[in-house]
């Protein structure tokens, strides 16, 4: 599939891509209403591993853990100043791509949660690289819970958008290609894995108020389409205590209208 694309013009490969984006078959679409929310009020759940913890969105989504009384190991690509994390936080230093440090940060753990994203130090496709070393050592371990953040660049059966959507994110899956194949990849891995997961699939973040969210299939992407990261950690850590969206990757848009 990759070989193919890469073969093919990159304006063919976006106008494919904008099409197959409009034309999301309505069937799928149905198919996607989740069962009713069924609460597990953390239920076995106490202590949560989480990668990518010094980020915008992982930093919010600490202290939404700890504020729900979860203990939290925070994995990080190295010690420095700047990351202000609690005192209380377990601190793992280490690479994603090394498996004994990814094993050192899950051990003992109930949940993993993962908000890496691209990042200038590379690689561009850690969340690829990320899915080989997290995926194996929860299995190992026998940690089931996993709920991670890709993008709305990742696409699912049932995804419904816009025209400008369709156009607006063709061009980013064509400009940050190695990215998004790698948080396809993530997602197939996640599928495959056995465990309990759950990949959440926002739009453009923005650093705005919470304002609530819609999350499904279904949801219509619009090319300004966003989600503020307060929404965003909330309905990660909203993710520990519901079975709802298990084995599925919703769409996850701020109900904020787009400025
Ligand atoms: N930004 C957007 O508009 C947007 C849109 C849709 C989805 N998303 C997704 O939403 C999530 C959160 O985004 P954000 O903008 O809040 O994140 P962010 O601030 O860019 O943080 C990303 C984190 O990932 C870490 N990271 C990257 N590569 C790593 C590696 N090889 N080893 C260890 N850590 C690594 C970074 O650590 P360092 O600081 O050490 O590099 C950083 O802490 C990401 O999954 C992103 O893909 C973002």
């Amino acid at each position: 599939m990759a070989d193919k694309e890469k073969a093919r013009p990159a304006f063919a490969v976006w106008i494919a891509d904008v099409t197959a984006a409009v034309e999301a078959p309505n069937e799928l679409r149905e198919r996607a209403d989740p069962e009713p929310e069924q609460s597990l009020r953390f239920a076995g759940i106490r202590k949560v591993a989480i990668f990518g913890a010094a980020g915008r969105t992982g930093r919010l989504i600490v202290d939404l853990l700890l504020a729900n009384s979860l203990r939290v190991t925070a994995f990080v690509r190295e010690l420095r100043s700047g990351y202000d994390l609690p005192d209380v936080v377990r601190i793992v230093e280490g690479s994603i791509e090394r498996d004994e440090d990814v094993r050192e940060a899950i051990e003992e753990q109930d949940a993993v949660i993962c908000a890496l994203g691209p990042s200038r130090r590379g690689p561009p496709d850690v969340l690829a690289v990320a899915a080989g070393t997290i995926f194996p050592a929860m299995r190992d371990l026998e940690v089931r819970r996993y709920v991670g953040v890709l993008g709305a660049t990742v696409r699912c059966p049932g995804d419904s958008a816009t025209l400008g959507a369709a156009v607006v994110y063709g061009i980013i899956r064509i400009m940050a290609r190695r990215f998004v194949r790698a948080a396809g990849t993530h997602l197939r891995m996640a599928e495959q894995s056995g465990l309990d997961w759950t990949i959440v699939r926002p739009p453009r973040l923005t650093d705005g108020p919470p304002a609530g969210v819609a999350a499904g299939y279904g949801v219509r992407l619009a090319a300004r389409s966003s989600i503020s990261r307060a929404d965003l950690a909330e309905f990660v850590v909203s993710q520990l205590d519901t079975d709802r969206w298990v084995g599925r990757a919703p769409m996850v848009v701020g109900r904020t209208r787009p400025r």
